[in-house]
């Protein structure tokens, strides 16, 4: 098993997808450890019920990036664990150098939408504002800027025109949830490297350390 730890800001939907998919064996992960930057956030009451510890950091700032002090206890947070692998689940925050470098290509993040169009914050709204027929949602590792790095797998959803941009959000919530689980599943167990910007899958092979052929920057 692989030792993960999520970070999240809110809900905590996407956590709970990642601990049950866990559980069905749909990715070989443990999830040990749920970090958010706020008090209230649903996912700490998530795992609470689910029996994973929890630590709340807060950091100075409300939001954006990471300030150095509260990173660094993030960090620490997961190497004392011996954690493998970061999943943001609804994270709020910018990472920095720091665990980016300490976790290079083992951080990973879903965002709402086809990336790269509409990174950022209301992507599914942005989305639905500008008319799009397709939308659907991305996991990709995360690098210095939002919602910028190297793609692992998308699902597409359509919009159908009837839908509310809550209604669009709400059927793109339903393939993160299953995307995420996915993504984590094939990076974990199967062979795969870094061309580029390219993720590769290698479907012939199967390993249980991940490659990569350069660091992701
Ligand atoms: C999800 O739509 C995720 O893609 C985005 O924030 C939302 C978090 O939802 N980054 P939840 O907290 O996982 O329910």
């Amino acid at each position: 098993m692989t030792r993960i730890a999520v970070f999240a800001s809110g809900k905590g939907s996407n956590f709970r997808a990642l601990v049950e998919a866990g559980k069905a064996g749909a990715h070989p992960g443990e999830i040990v450890l749920l970090i958010s930057d706020k008090p209230g956030a649903g996912a700490l009451d998530i795992a609470r019920d689910c029996g994973i510890e929890t630590l709340v950091i807060e950091p100075v700032k409300p939001r954006g990036r990471l300030d150095e002090t509260s990173e660094l206890r993030f960090l620490e947070a997961c190497r004392e664990r011996a954690v493998e692998w970061i999943c943001l689940a609804g994270f709020m925050r910018i990472l920095g150098d720091r665990l980016l470098a300490g976790y290079a290509d083992r951080v990973l993040n879903i965002h709402p939408s086809l990336l790269p169009s509409f990174p950022g914050l209301d992507a599914q709204t942005q989305a639905w504002e500008h008319g799009v027929g397709v939308s659907g949602c991305t996991v990709h590792f995360v690098d210095r800027g939002v919602d910028t790095g190297p793609i692992v797998l998308q699902r597409a959803v359509i919009r159908e025109p009837e839908d509310s941009a809550a209604d669009l959000a709400a059927r793109i919530l339903v393939q993160e949830h299953l995307a995420y689980a996915e993504a984590l599943s094939r990076l974990l167990t199967g062979a795969w490297r870094r061309q580029g910007r390219r993720i590769l899958f290698d479907p012939f092979m199967t390993s249980n350390t991940s490659q990569s052929e350069d660091k992701l920057s």
